[in-house]
């Protein structure tokens, strides 16, 4: 029996609500709240967030490495087999099947996938480097094109250019092929990307722009400032976040969270690996993650250590047989006990018109969606203390709730606070019906 066809048999056979936690990665305690134990159920029970990691095909074969996988991510960035080298080794000659592995396997699973990476100045074939001008713009937009094409309705984000500024120390663009067809091929990139997968979200992906003081930060912020306010599509913001000796997790990287979200995009922490894996770096970049609500995610660099680009740093959160390490603790933890989400920043000028007297409100934002159920998360505002009413439709269930004293009776969810703060959770079975989604019907202050 395949593991998929276990996993199906064994969600089958979990009807009680206790067994339906546990099969979702969650312990349940008697009398208490539950708590997730793995990285991925305890992220998306913060409000719907991911945490994934970089897979290679050629270890889908391991099952140490699989074990782990299946276990613990809700979400995987296939590490080479989308470049550019991968994808299209000769001009026009597209080739999928080592990306559409690590796209079935994660997919089967339910988990989500990052795109990587439809733009870069690396990882180019030699066709592509030996092209310039008019000739390597269009072969850009034709390979952005047709592999976004190809996994359109499988990938989620995309990570649409990738690393495009320089490391100068002036904010500048890097050099490139690519840079020398025109500064404007990166706007271009997002448009092709946007034209042929509507659906699936942008991301621009840099490392070193972790520190809101560098100017490498600031160069891409200056980007993404400006594709908002021209209309170029752009969805979110990837920090790859590799922290070694010589570039360490810097004290503002909150603010440069903040500061990207801001401008109204999504944050990504997209290949998060730390020389030595020290527990208070990892806590610190988890507790910064869930404290901005656009904060969707995290990814790290790969699985186990040996699994790692730089092996001999130790940089992850699993030891090269497997062990959960000390930071894989410390992130789990943050994940199940860190600081609630906070609102994005309101950008100058945005109307602030307070909730009435005795009244408050409460906004749903939908979280991840699976193949039979998804995450609602709901912020109330207006009062600190309130009874919120939710209405579901049958035959869809309530199964799991999170961040707040839920009564739960079919159709109508009451919900008060429980000391968790203002934004609380639920997954949804949709049991046949994946059209409905929940409805708040009442907000009360009290
Ligand atoms: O698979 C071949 C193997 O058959 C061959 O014998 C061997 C000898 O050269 O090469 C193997 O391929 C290597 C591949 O990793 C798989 O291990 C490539 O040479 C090597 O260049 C490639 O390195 C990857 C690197 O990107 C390429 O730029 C790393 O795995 C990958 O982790 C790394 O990921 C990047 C992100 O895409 C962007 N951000 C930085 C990050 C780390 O460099």
């Amino acid at each position: 029996m395949n593991r998929r066809s276990t996993r199906l048999k064994r969600s089958a056979l979990v009807l009680s609500a206790a067994g339906m936690l546990v099969a979702a990665g969650f312990a349940v305690l008697p009398g208490s709240a539950s708590a997730a134990t793995t990285l991925g159920a305890s992220a998306a029970a913060r409000d719907g967030r991911f945490f994934g990691t970089a897979v290679a095909a050629s270890r889908l074969s391991d099952t140490a490495y699989t074990t782990i996988l299946d276990r613990e991510f809700n979400a995987v960035t296939p590490e080479n087999e989308m470049k550019i080298d991968a994808t299209e080794p000769n001009q026009n000659q597209f080739s999928y099947t080592n990306a559409d592995r690590i796209v079935s396997h994660a997919r089967g699973l339910g988990m989500q996938v990052r795109g990587h990476t439809l733009a870069w100045h690396s990882q180019q074939p030699g066709w592509m480097q030996s092209l310039s001008g008019t000739a390597l713009r269009n072969a850009m937009i034709n390979h952005i094109t047709q592999v976004a094409t190809h996994f359109r309705g499988q990938v989620t984000w995309w990570d649409v250019v990738n690393e495009a500024y320089s490391d100068a120390g002036d904010g500048s663009r890097r050099d490139s092929n690519l840079q020398r067809t025109g500064n404007d091929w990166i706007e271009v990139a997002f448009r092709t990307a946007r034209a042929a997968d509507p659906d699936a979200k942008l991301c621009y992906n840099d490392y070193n722009t972790d520190n809101w003081s560098a100017a490498k930060t600031q160069g891409v912020y200056r980007m993404v400032q400006d594709f908002k306010s021209r209309g170029v599509p752009i969805d979110c913001v990837g920090l790859q976040s590799h922290f070694t000796g010589g570039s360490s997790y810097p004290s503002n990287y909150r603010t440069t969270l903040s500061s990207f979200a801001a401008l109204g995009v999504d944050v990504h922490i997209t290949e998060l690996d730390i020389t030595n894996a020290p527990t208070a770096a990892y806590t610190n970049v988890t507790n910064d993650c869930l404290a901005v609500a656009r904060c969707k995610g995290i990814t790290v660099w790969g699985i186990r250590d040996s699994d790692s680009w730089r092996s001999g740093e130790s940089p992850l959160l699993f030891t090269s047989s497997g062990g959960k390490k000390a930071a894989y603790t410390s992130v789990l933890t943050a994940l199940n006990n860190g600081t609630s989400p906070t609102s994005p920043t309101t950008p100058p000028g945005s109307p602030t018109t307070p909730p009435p007297a005795g009244s408050c409100t409460a906004s749903i934002t939908p979280g991840t969606v699976w193949g039979d159920r998804y995450n609602t998360s709901v912020t109330v505002s207006g009062a600190t203390s309130w009874t919120v009413t939710v209405a579901i439709t049958s035959p869809q269930q309530v199964t799991t709730t999170w961040s707040a004293a839920f009564t739960n009776a079919g159709t109508t969810l009451t919900v008060k606070p429980n000391g968790s703060g203002n934004t609380f959770g639920f997954t949804t079975m949709t049991n046949g019906n994946s059209s409905a989604r929940p409805r708040v019907t009442g907000c009360t202050a009290s």
